[in-house]
């Protein structure tokens, strides 16, 4: 985790710095600091805790260099304290560098160093680097010295004292973007970082270094060849990267899941001839006899549901695995295997590397993708994208939205493909289609409504989210956003596992999120109301509009516009998220910035 940036150009450095790592600062928030090349040499100002913190410490002091580095930190090696925070330096501060990723030989280079006279700052991996980077010649020679002593992942920005107005940028298995500006160039972990000032950007491939000045680039192997790149335009706008009036990013992601649903669907849902079509799918053959998952977190509940459209409209067996389980074990993949890869980032490490298993034991991956031209896309033989547009807030929401409607549109898509799907099946579903952002915008008018239930209990300290069939991965979810933002303990069951052990954890303080669906299901729900209420657990249902049964049972009531059983979860999972966030706000929760948690989990 952890983001990184640099600017050269001919603006004053460190504003600049400081707007990108407030962009960044969703990779992590345990520390920050900026490393600048003054006249006088290379200055370093960090500090622990919130990028606030270190402006701070910066107000007052006046600074001119046009080139820099900056980062926000996400602690893995060494505590959240000011020594700890990048950029680090080497001995005699000829160099300073800030790292995203971690060097797992970092002891051992540690102690050669430490027998070799260099003294230490700092507990952190990262620190190495700069210490092995220390010496005189060019400083390109130097990098491509270094880079085969490391084992792990890294993202590296340096500058060097006898090399001013210039930087370089390192990625193996960490995120690295170029900016290509107009007299002015920015290295950075993510796009949004330097959005305001280009959209011009240049993916670096792992094992890629660049050297970048105010007025140019290069990119050259880890064998010093210079590598042809591509320059792509980023369709984000600024814009988006703003909270648009929102208190927080994550209510604004919410807020735009009807505009998020018509993205993902334009283009491949066609009403009048009644298909779904994915333009990257042309060569999509679907001659498999299995499907794998993988995926983190919230992405994985998406699999989960995936599974289930996988299964009903496409009859292929499907497993699901998080994708940190997948990459230790040796899995029964090969190439008839289909594996789908789901990640809102394309950046997160588990999921990356269970996808470098996957191509190498032959089976071919499709990824569902959020961010373009993320590590996760260059890995897969087919990306379909999301179209959530940029994610900023650390819960994930509307990527989840789109997720789901991909994996809803790629079952019927393969199932028509495959003659799992019949045409009318098909046609039922594509004319609900047209209905969900209307319902989706029928649900956020009643955002005041979850609020006042939010009221009633933030202060509770156990929930049980309980779901059957679709709305089991929405119950998993549910739980996984209360936990993550209000920090308060949340269990995701499969409703009918309730009474095999959970049940003994119902009494008056224990709230249960029941999510109540349809068909037969439903009444076997009602069941597990029921046997809440009969020990004298809180129970709030989801259920569908007027379904005056939940409403008599329950103690509290969501209701969802009526919808096809398959777009259900479309829209449950509208009050679950805000009912999250009403929760986290009312307990007074940073809600865009966790504890302990970072959007891009790129450590394993
Ligand atoms: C979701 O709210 C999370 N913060 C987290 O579980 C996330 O979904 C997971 O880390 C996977 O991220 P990805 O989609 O970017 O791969």
């Amino acid at each position: 985790m952890c983001g990184i940036i640099g600017y050269v150009g001919k603006r004053k450095a460190l504003p600049i710095l400081l707007q990108g790592l407030k962009r960044l600062e969703y990779r992590g928030y345990d520390s920050a600091g900026v490393a600048l090349l003054e006249r006088g040499g290379i200055c370093v100002v960090r500090r622990a805790g919130k990028i606030a913190l270190l402006e701070e410490e910066l107000s007052g002091k006046t600074f001119e260099a046009f080139c820099g580095i900056g980062h926000t930190r996400w602690a893995t090696h060494g505590i959240p304290a000011d020594h700890n925070a990048h950029p680090h330096t080497d001995c005699r501060k000829t160099l300073a560098l800030v790292h995203n990723g971690i060097i797992e030989n970092y002891r051992a280079l540690r102690e050669k160093l430490l027998s070799e006279g260099h003294r230490f700052f700092s507990e952190t991996d990262s620190e190495v680097i700069a210490h092995l980077l220390e010496g005189s010649g060019p400083p390109l020679k130097r990098i491509l010295h270094v880079l085969p002593l490391l084992e792990g992942s890294y993202a590296l920005c340096i500058l060097f004292a006898d090399e001013p107005g210039v930087l370089y940028g390192v990625r193996r298995f960490s995120p690295l973007i170029l900016g290509v500006g107009e007299g002015e160039h920015f290295l950075a972990s993510d796009v949004p970082a330097f959005l305001e000032h280009t959209r011009h950007a240049v993916f670096l491939e792992d094992g890629e270094i660049v050297r970048v000045s105010h007025d140019g680039w290069e990119v050259f192997s880890e064998e010093g060849e210079r590598q042809e790149k591509t320059v792509t335009v980023v369709p984000w706008d600024p814009v988006s990267a703003e909270r648009g009036g929102f208190k927080h990013f994550m209510l604004k992601e919410i807020h735009e899941e009807p505009r998020v649903f018509e993205d993902t669907i334009a283009g491949r849902v066609n009403l009048a001839r009644g298909e779904v079509t994915f333009e990257e799918l042309e060569d999509f053959s679907g001659e498999y006899n299995r499907v794998v998952v993988v995926a983190c977190g919230t992405a994985c509940h998406a699999g989960m549901l995936g599974k289930m459209y996988l299964e009903d409209f496409v009859r292929i067996p499907v497993d699901v695995e998080y994708a940190s389980e997948f990459r230790y074990r040796d899995p029964l993949v090969g190439e008839k295997t289909l594996v789908v890869a789901i990640s809102q980032s394309g950046e997160t490490a588990d999921t990356l590397r269970a996808v470098e298993l996957a191509r190498k034991k032959g089976a071919q991956v499709l990824a569902v993708c959020n961010v373009l031209g993320s590590s996760l896309t260059r890995l897969a033989h087919w990306t379909v994208y999301t179209r959530a547009g940029l994610e900023i807030g650390v819960a994930s929401t509307k990527a989840f939205l789109a997720q789901m409607t991909v994996l809803l549109l790629f079952a019927l898509f393969w199932g028509r493909k495959r003659g799992t799907v019949s045409p009318e099946t098909l046609a039922s579903v594509l004319f609900e289609i047209p209905t969900i952002p209307r319902k989706l915008h029928a649900l956020l008018a009643k955002e005041n409504d979850v609020h006042a239930l939010a009221k009633e209990f933030y202060l509770f300290k156990d929930f049980l989210y309980l779901g059957r069939g679709l709305y089991y991965p929405l119950a998993l979810e549910g739980a996984l956003k209360l936990k993550e933002i209000s920090y308060i303990h949340a269990e995701g069951l499969a409703a009918g596992e309730m009474k095999h052990g959970p049940i003994a954890l119902i009494e008056p303080d224990v709230a249960s999120f029941v999510l109540v669906g349809q068909g037969e299901r439903r009444l076997k729900v009602l069941g597990n109301i029921e046997e809440i209420k009969a020990r004298r657990g809180k129970v709030i249902a989801l259920c569908d509009e007027g379904d005056v049964e939940v409403l008599e049972k329950a103690d509290y009531t969501l209701e969802i516009p009526k919808t096809l059983e398959p777009c259900s979860p479309l829209l449950a999972i509208v009050p679950l998220q805000l009912f999250a966030y009403y929760v986290a706000l009312e307990k007074g929760c940073d809600v865009d910035q966790p504890r302990n948690l970072a959007k891009s989990v790129t450590v394993e």
